[in-house]
């Protein structure tokens, strides 16, 4: 679908990671919990993840992304006029650590804000930045996933301390009215407050004055992912009249190996066509997307004209897609 009318498309310029220097491997973990390396790569197919030490946070790992990101765009720091954080890890409750990363990326105009949609944030993010192009808002948007989850993590329930690790991607976008092809295709969003008890941190400033840790019904959580992204996935190829087979990659968020499977399965997609990077960052949450991204871009995979889906789901439920031409 070209871009004929005289409206602005979102095109991708630029991607950028950053991930903590620490890695623990599963055998790490064995050393300080009852866990094994098997149970953790069996059932999640995560082998390591990176941890924040001291002195790493949410926004200087967001920062370091964003600043990767801009470079590889061509863009300077001053072009950017929206930085959209997507977290649930910001470092403080406020300010909103978005405005942290501008100034430490010496941005003095625009705005700067954080979007919470846990796991689903970087497609939330993308959403709002898309809307911002489109409205003639602005005209250079800076998209951040960016988590520091080891710090809302309860390091003695196995269950979910295993799962999660550190880290942050980000994406430049940019206006064009040009008569491109490339750009954002579609966003598809959904939440639904019922199944909020399934996965939340049992705390926050208005309920009990402290930050909480990450709860989650394991069972509940993956029945409800499989159909919430098959579902969502089958939407943007319906919006979108295409087939499976015309995506060129799909990049989901970055849970389990075992959702993405049978995620695959039930959508009819090829294996092959999978980015997966969980077994090396584990469940980044809002970060994930943009990490599997510049994985995918960087060894030469997504090249420029493919067509991508991104699809994400978590606590809320939330859940979304977004279909980019690259
Ligand atoms: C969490 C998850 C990996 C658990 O896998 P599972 O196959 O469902 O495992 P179960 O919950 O049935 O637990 C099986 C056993 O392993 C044990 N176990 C749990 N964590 C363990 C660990 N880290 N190491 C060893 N054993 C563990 C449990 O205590 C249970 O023991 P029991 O049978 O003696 O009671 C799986 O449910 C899952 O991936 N859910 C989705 C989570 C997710 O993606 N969340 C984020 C979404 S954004």
């Amino acid at each position: 679908m070209k871009n004929k009318s005289n409206t602005f498309r979102s095109i991708v310029l630029g991607v950028g990671t950053s991930l903590p220097k620490n890695i623990v491997t599963n055998k790490d973990l064995t050393m300080k919990m009852d866990t094994s390396e098997e149970w953790i790569e069996s059932r999640t197919g995560i082998k390591e993840r990176r941890i924040a030490s001291d002195g790493e946070t949410t926004s200087s790992l967001g920062t370091e992304a964003a600043q990767i990101a801009i470079n590889n765009s061509g863009l300077k720091n001053s072009d950017i006029d929206l930085i959209i954080l997507a977290t649930s890890t910001p470092d403080n409750t406020f300010p909103a650590s978005a405005t942290v990363i501008q100034a430490s990326l010496g941005i003095e105009k625009g705005y700067a804000y954080d979007m919470q949609a846990v796991c689903s944030g970087f497609v939330f993010a993308l959403e709002a930045a898309d809307n911002a192009i489109k409205a003639g808002n602005v005209k250079n948007v800076l998209v951040i996933g960016s988590e520091t989850f080891s710090r809302i993590l309860d390091w003695d329930d196995r269950g979910t301390c295993v799962l999660f690790g550190d880290g942050a991607g980000a994406l430049v976008l940019s206006s064009s009215k040009e008569e491109t092809d490339r750009g954002i295709l579609s966003n598809h969003l959904h939440s639904d407050g019922r199944y909020g008890n399934l996965l939340y941190v049992d705390g926050g400033p208005s309920t009990s004055s402290q930050v909480g840790f990450l709860r989650m019904n394991g069972h509940g959580v993956f029945k409800h992912a499989v159909k919430k992204l098959s579902s969502v996935i089958n939407e943007a190829l319906d919006h979108n009249e295409l087939t499976v087979d015309e995506i060129d990659w799909f990049v989901p968020h970055q849970a389990n190996i075992r959702i993405l499977e049978a995620v695959a399965k039930k959508v009819g997609l090829h294996k092959d066509k999978v980015i997966i990077t969980l077994q090396k960052h584990a469940n980044t949450s809002a970060a994930s997307i943009p990490l599997a991204l510049y994985d995918a871009v960087e060894s030469g995979k997504i090249k420029k004209g493919d067509l991508v889906l991104l699809e994400a789901m978590g606590g809320g439920f939330s859940w979304g897609s977004t279909l980019i031409r690259w």
